[in-house]
């Protein structure tokens, strides 16, 4: 039986944190034996928030890609940049006729990022973005999506776009079904959402020394003063990070902290050798990556050169779709 396609993508954002990880790049690893998977760096969508974003867009798609190779991504896979298919603009600007501002407006996710923002206007290639990734997604005819809870709504416009598409012109685009990734949330160091800006995260590619570093300053039961005093592992961080990368010990660590045998110094410098333990086999990869950047270069490129077939062909349907173009 014929594999089905999955397409997803990142906006470029460097160097990957323990949460990028959690949240989609695992997942995609696993995804990538039983599914036909295009990835790609979003980077065209990075300037719907920040338009000088281009000028760091070049070194942190290299970065970014890097951390997905080092993670075990086949370098085999049509790994791809947006802004070098420019089919995808293309097919961006015809999708932007099949909705409306007011369906985009109602968009919770978007509602979400102004509030964040704290603007009260906003720019047109923000509020048009869902219609680019409806694009980005349609392009390579994609039965599955894996994302995040935040972009649920956007495969959903992305459904309306194809069924209007196909209802005006004829029978072209498939109707994507959301796959949606469940893990379990790794916290920040400070418990914040991990993110760059929060300055609370820890990188994939982080030294043994940078991770010991920055799990002591994590914040834990703040009702554990000093050892010896009862600990409550389902508010601390540092045991979410136990959890996820130190699976076989948690449930002795969940009771040695309970009782106060455990102290968060020692708790924490365990987690820290077991997430650096963890990525220890990334690093390797990183390094050798590292000191072949036409590598990554040549990856690249190729994946480009698989998608932009693809992407061709789906322009020719939609050309004579419309007769059009
Ligand atoms: N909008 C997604 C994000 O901000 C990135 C993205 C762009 C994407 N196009 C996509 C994800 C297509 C999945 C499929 O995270």
């Amino acid at each position: 039986m014929e594999k089905k396609r999955i397409l997803s993508g990142m906006r470029p954002s460097g160097r990957l944190h323990l949460g990028n990880y959690a949240g989609a790049l695992e997942n995609w690893v696993k995804l990538q034996n039983d599914y036909d998977c295009y990835y790609f760096v979003a980077d065209w969508h990075a300037l719907t928030t920040n338009p000088l974003a281009a000028f760091d867009v070049e070194e942190n798609t290299i970065q970014m890609v890097i951390d997905w190779l080092s993670a075990g991504i086949k370098p085999d896979l049509p790994l791809f940049v947006q802004s070098r298919v420019k089919e995808h603009a293309e097919l961006h600007l015809l999708f932007s006729m099949l909705i409306t501002k007011e369906r985009l407006e109602r968009n919770p996710t978007l509602k979400e990022q102004i509030r964040d923002l704290h603007k009260d206007t906003i720019i047109y290639g923000h509020l048009g973005y869902p219609v680019l990734q409806a694009a980005d997604i349609l392009m390579y005819k994609a039965n599955l999506v894996p994302v995040g809870e935040d972009q649920l709504s956007h495969v959903e416009i992305t459904r309306e776009i194809a069924r209007k598409f196909n209802q005006l012109y004829g029978e072209v685009f498939p109707e994507p079904q959301p796959k949606l990734t469940t893990f379990s949330r790794l916290p920040g160091l400070d418990g914040r959402k991990m993110g760059k800006s929060n300055n609370n995260f820890i990188l994939i590619s982080d030294p043994p020394e940078e991770i010991h570093k920055k799990v002591r300053t994590a914040i834990t039961d703040p009702q554990k003063v000093r050892r010896g005093d009862p600990g409550h592992p389902d508010i601390c961080n540092v045991f979410k990070y136990h959890q996820k990368f130190n699976p076989d010990e948690t449930e002795q660590i969940r009771t040695d902290c309970e009782s106060g045998a455990l102290g968060c110094v020692a708790c924490k410098q365990r987690a820290a050798e077991k997430i650096a333990d963890y990525f220890a086999p990334f690093r390797e990869k990183r390094a050798h990556f590292e000191s072949h950047p036409d590598d990554v270069r040549d990856i690249i490129n190729e994946g480009t050169k698989k998608a932009k077939a693809v992407a061709q062909q789906t322009m020719d349907d939609v050309h004579k779709a419309m007769k059009m173009g």
